[in-house]
């Protein structure tokens, strides 16, 4: 069995204060948890902090979002060498709020996710249908299309080197998770997806379960068949719970 990933994805959140007692907390926390990896997807601001607070740690770190672009004329952006220098394992791209607040396209995210991996950088591909189209039984579509753009760009062999977050909008930050089958459906067809070009990678294939996972659900949860671990939005912020949720993954 694959060994679960749970990534916290702070948002918008934190100040230097409180991210050094959560970072404290966690690397206190996960010592001597085994059978499971984990990561922090901080704000641009706190890469320095969390690289000088996670040295030495087995607790990765990443960024929330980064340019397609190299270098050059884009002001206020930053690029993925940058998240490089920082020591950044992970990046996010195309999280559901910078597709809706943000207007990010899914050739845009294709674009962010083959910036990522040519600087050897693992991206963590989010992908997710909102209430009015699972409504409307259009998730395997939507969900389709987004993984698609990215075949498009990157081939399916990228896949090899990435980490699939399905995270349904209307879970996202609402209380409201997805039921263990109802994640679990999704994350069959997307393997299925993959595997339909390559059955044996399908199966390596890790996919994230992200909306509302707390210490509470994760457990059920991470106990589906193709669920590889979460993404974690709120809970990530309180040491206990996001801790809860790590040990939820141990074998
Ligand atoms: P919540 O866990 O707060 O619902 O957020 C999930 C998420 O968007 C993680 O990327």
């Amino acid at each position: 069995m694959q060994r679960k990933l749970i990534i916290g994805n702070w948002k918008m959140n934190g100040t230097l204060a409180k991210n050094e007692a959560l970072l404290k907390k966690l690397t206190d926390g996960v010592t001597g948890m085994s059978g499971m990896d984990c990561a922090v997807c901080v704000p641009f601001p706190y890469l320095a902090q969390t690289q000088a607070l996670l040295r030495g740690t087995s607790i990765k770190y990443g960024a929330q979002n980064v340019h397609q672009a190299e270098k050059g004329a884009y002001t206020g952006e930053v690029s993925v060498h940058m998240l490089r220098d920082f020591g950044c394992n992970y990046v996010i791209v195309g999280h559901s709020e910078r597709r809706t607040l943000s207007g990010e396209s899914s050739g845009l995210v294709a674009e962010k996710y083959a910036s990522v991996q040519k600087a050897g950088l693992t991206p963590i591909l989010c992908v997710g249908e909102t209430l009015e189209q699972r409504e409307a039984n259009m998730t395997e579509t939507v969900v389709g299309e987004q993984l698609a753009e990215v075949i498009k760009v990157r081939g399916v062999q990228s896949f090899r080197t990435a980490v699939i977050a399905y995270e349904p909008v209307w879970a996202i930050g609402t209380g409201r998770t997805a039921s263990p089958e109802q994640a679990q459906e999704v994350h069959a067809f997307i393997r299925k997806k993959i595997a339909g070009f390559d059955e044996d990678f399908g199966h390596a294939l890790c996919i994230l379960y992200g909306g509302s996972v707390n210490a509470s659900n994760a457990a059920e949860l991470f106990a589906m068949p193709d669920i590889n671990g979460g993404l974690i939005g709120g809970a990530s912020l309180v040491a206990e719970d996001f801790l809860a949720i790590c040990r939820a993954g141990t074998s």
